[in-house]
């Protein structure tokens, strides 16, 4: 029964893909870490389905995020190695937010995503990315795409925006009692943190943002209460005054011990935690230990405001259809900092690892 329904779902995908030359696609391969010279865009068969659940999307846009940039120099492969169960690596293929169309589907996929639909998701960490023609994407991690936004306004929200949601809501733990919440967004002009901005407002806390000055414009037209340019020489002291936050989310790599120490602050949110670049270099077991040690030393000996919290992107279907609401009803907006055709993608990795983005940028594969 089993084996029936599985040729008939190789049946259905091979149906359905006929459209693409020989089942070719073409898809940008790394064969080691190192820099921009390992990109190197290939001509690789299409991926098959190998779980029912699993669903094969024709790429139209996907965006690129740190992570693409940092994943390229190998950071966390020791972790991302054990995630994939210690599979081949290589060739690796990056990128983890797309839109694009839906071309096949695993026979559990069910009635709620059909041949044809446009989708919008995103790939865990330890996956295939999606810097190719066609992606494999867990149906969990998928949902229809906003009708009132382009494949590549699409492409653009779903990692950095589940970032912030994952960064607020689990770890900060802010499910309850979220009107009235004073947040501080720190890097409010980059992906994460013109999305943090958007969400928060939405959930009615009061928002205060830090970014340079000529994002300043942006960030309150995003809905910031208050916006701090962080180049102003009384920048400290204007964040001071303002008074007491409750979660102080540092979007743009600042460290808790940077955090001036007059600065009132509950919880401390950091989305660059020590613990992959530990485990790249002592291992798995001595990594993370360390890194736990260093999570204690945080919240113990150099304690100064609150409490410090590290937090990571959590591929959760319950905040995916929270965000999807969000975006849907206008209360989220794309950012798109810059575009990049997808014979480009090394530029826009480039443009990436040079930084000063406002908003996202996105890899257009028409
Ligand atoms: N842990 C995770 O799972 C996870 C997931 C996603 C992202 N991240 C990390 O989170 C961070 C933010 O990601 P992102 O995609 O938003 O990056 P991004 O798009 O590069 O945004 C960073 C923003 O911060 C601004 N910035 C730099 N220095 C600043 C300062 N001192 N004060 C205020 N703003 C400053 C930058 O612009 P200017 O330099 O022009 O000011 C830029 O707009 C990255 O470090 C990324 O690696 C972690």
């Amino acid at each position: 029964m089993l084996k029936r329904g599985f040729c008939l779902f190789r049946a259905n995908l091979f149906r359905n893909v006929t459209s693409k030359e020989n089942l070719k696609m073409k898809s940008w391969q790394i064969h080691s870490y190192g820099d921009l010279s390992e990109m190197q865009l290939n001509s690789s068969r299409l991926p098959v389905i190998k779980s029912p659940k699993e669903v094969l999307v024709e790429v139209k846009a996907a965006s690129v995020n740190p992570i693409d940039v940092l994943m390229l120099g190998g950071y966390g492969r020791t972790l991302f190695q054990m995630l994939r169960n210690f599979e081949l690596e290589f060739p690796l293929t990056l990128g983890r937010d797309f839109s694009g169309t839906v071309i096949a589907k695993g026979h559990e996929v069910g009635n709620e995503i059909s041949i044809g639909d446009e989708v919008y998701g995103f790939i865990p960490i330890h996956k295939q990315g999606c810097f190719a023609e066609t992606v494999i994407a867990e149906k969990f991690h998928l949902l229809p795409k906003p009708k009132q936004l382009s494949h590549v306004e699409s492409a653009s929200l779903l990692y950095a925006t589940m970032t912030a949601w994952s960064a607020l809501f689990i770890f900060g733990n802010v499910f309850k009692q979220m009107k009235g919440l004073r947040i501080l967004v720190m890097g409010a002009s980059g992906g994460v943190g013109c999305s943090a901005v958007q969400l928060l407002k939405s959930q009615g806390c009061q928002v205060f943002a830090t970014c340079s000055s000529d994002a300043v414009p942006l960030v309150q037209s995003l809905g910031a209460n208050q916006v701090f340019d962080y180049k102003d020489p009384d920048f400290t002291k204007q964040v001071e005054q303002e008074g007491r936050y409750h979660i102080i989310l540092d979007a743009a790599k600042i460290g808790y011990q940077n955090i001036p120490k007059s600065w009132q602050y509950e919880t401390y949110i950091t989305l660059n935690s020590p613990l992959l670049l530990n485990t790249d270099k002592h291992g798995f077991i001595c990594g993370s230990a360390s890194s736990v040690i260093d999570l204690l030393q945080a919240n113990l000996l150099h304690k100064t405001g609150g409490s410090v919290k590290w937090a990571f992107f959590v591929p959760d279907r319950k905040g995916l259809r929270f965000i999807n609401e969000l975006i849907n009803a206008g209360k989220i907006k794309p950012v798109v900092h810059k575009t990049f055709k997808f014979e480009n993608l090394s530029d826009g990795i480039k443009a990436v690892s040079e930084g000063h983005l406002r908003g996202k940028v996105v890899i257009d594969f028409n």
